[in-house]
Order: C-alpha cells, then sequence, then structure tokens
C-alpha cells in the first residue's frame, strides 16, 4: 500500500532580488490513512506553504509529491482539479464561507460543483450539519454564526465529498478556548469512528495532541517529532459533554 500523501525532497524557494528565499528544503514527508498529522513550528517556518503544495494549490520548486502513488506535478490543471473535488477537503483559519449562501448551502456546494445526485447530497448535507452540531442552524447565513458555528460549517463543508484528507490550515486559529475544545473533539471523533484523516498546520498546543503523527517545521525542514499516538489515547473525546 502506497502512503495516502508522501513528499520525496520537495523544496519551495522564492526569488528574490539579490538571491533566492528558501523556504522548504528537501523534505520527506509521508502521511498514512487514518492518521492525523500536526505541523507545528514558528511563524514564517513554512507550514502553510506546505500544506498549499501537497495541496496542490501551489507548486513546489523542486521535488515530487505522491497522492495515493501518483505523482501530483503531472496532472493537467483538468485532473487536478478533479483530484481536489475528490480527494481533498479544506479548512482554513478564516472559515472561508460564502457569505449569501446559508449554512446548508455551503455545505452542499461541494457537492453541487461536482454535480452530485442532489436528493443523496441533501440527505449527507443534513447529516454532517448533525454530525457538528448545528441541525438547529442550518438555514442561518454566515454572518449569523458565531466563529466556533462557522468553523464548523467549515469542517462539515471540508467533508462533504467525503474527502481522503482534510487539510486544515489553523482551523482553531481564531477561536476561543471553548470553541477550539469544542472543534478539537469534532476532529478526534471523525478520526476515530471513521478513520478521516487529516493534516493540519496549528500553533495551538492542545489541538496538537491529538496528533498521530507530530512534525515541527524549522529552517525549512519538517522532522518528524515523535509518534504520539500512545500518548493521544489518553485524549477524551467530550462531544456533548
Ligand atoms: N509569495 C511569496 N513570496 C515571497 N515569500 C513568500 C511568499 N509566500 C510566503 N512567503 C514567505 O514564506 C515564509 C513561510 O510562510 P508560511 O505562510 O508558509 O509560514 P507559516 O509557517 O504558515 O507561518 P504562520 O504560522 O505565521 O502561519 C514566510 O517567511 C513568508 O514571508
Ligand atoms: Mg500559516
Amino acid at each position: 500500500m502506497p502512503f495516502l500523501l508522501e513528499t520525496k525532497e520537495v523544496s519551495k524557494a522564492y526569488r528574490e532580488t539579490g538571491g533566492n528565499l528558501e523556504i522548504l528544503k528537501n523534505v520527506n514527508f509521508t502521511l498514512s490513512e487514518g492518521k492525523i498529522a500536526v505541523l507545528t513550528g514558528p511563524s514564517g517556518s513554512g507550514k502553510s506553504t506546505f500544506l498549499n503544495i501537497v495541496g496542490a494549490l501551489d507548486r513546489p520548486t523542486g521535488g515530487l509529491v505522491f497522492f495515493n502513488g501518483r505523482e501530483m506535478s503531472k496532472f493537467s490543471r483538468k485532473e487536478t482539479n478533479s483530484f481536489h473535488r475528490k480527494n481533498l477537503g479544506f479548512m482554513f483559519q478564516f472559515h472561508h464561507l460564502l457569505a449569501e449562501f446559508t449554512a446548508f448551502e455551503n455545505v452542499l456546494m461541494p457537492a453541487r460543483i461536482a454535480h452530485q445526485n442532489y436528493c443523496e447530497s441533501r440527505e449527507r448535507a443534513l447529516e454532517l450539519l448533525s454530525i457538528v452540531g448545528l441541525s438547529e442552524r442550518i438555514g442561518h447565513l454566515p454572518r449569523e454564526l458565531s466563529g466556533g458555528e462557522r468553523q464548523r460549517v467549515a469542517l462539515a463543508r471540508a467533508l462533504m465529498n467525503r474527502p481522503s484528507l482534510i487539510i486544515a490550515d489553523e482551523p482553531s486559529g481564531n477561536l476561543d478556548e471553548k470553541n477550539a475544545e469544542v472543534l478539537k473533539s469534532l476532529i478526534l471523533e471523525l478520526n476515530k469512528k471513521y478513520g478521516q484523516t487529516f493534516l493540519i498546520a496549528t500553533h495551538d498546543m492542545d489541538l496538537a495532541g491529538i496528533a498521530t503523527d507530530r512534525w515541527l517545521v524549522a529552517h525549512g525542514t519538517i522532522m518528524v517529532n515523535t509518534n504520539a499516538y500512545e500518548r493521544r489515547k489518553s485524549v477524551r473525546v467530550s462531544i456533548g459533554t
């Protein structure tokens, strides 16, 4: 079985006047299905850059990225788009919900874009909104939701097309402690119950605590810190309590 995600010697540099700004240098990274990988490291160390590259939102200047054993730089633009729809769900620090659409419509959106069956998608969107505890808020516009609720809508939306991988960049970065705790519990439950794989960049050490794989980003390299699975066993899931 290939890794769900693997990078080989991935580099990213920006051309600047007076030289090259090297952000990532020969990064070798692996992620197996069913894991929660968490990247931590100082601001500016390259976490978002790395997520954007493995999420095919950006291209590396060197090295290879494999998804399920397929090398991504060979994808055409069309293939990249369909790859996104089928395999990836994204979550960002600032939810990126569409302001003119309700919570329900936002969650449904990825299925509409992928032209999936409406009735089935509708059922799934409602189920996902129930899983994230927002059945009572389906008709609310983003501005009528709290920050924590918006982030949970974003999580439901990321799950809509049953992605193999959810990439989350500072998903709790904009939340207070209580809402960050709710989001953390949800991520952990989705992983334990449905085997959902996550790749998360965060400064939130509490969220980092649910990792099965911890990676430290520093000076352009990403080093595996520790396999944190044993530690995680003691983390309690506290949904609805
Ligand atoms: N388009 C660009 N051109 C030049 N430099 C860039 C560009 N995009 C990002 N950088 C630089 O790359 C470095 C890494 O940025 P990145 O956003 O990946 O950091 P990060 O680890 O996600 O930080 P944070 O924790 O603050 O989110 C930063 O020093 C940034 O200035
Ligand atoms: Mg970042």
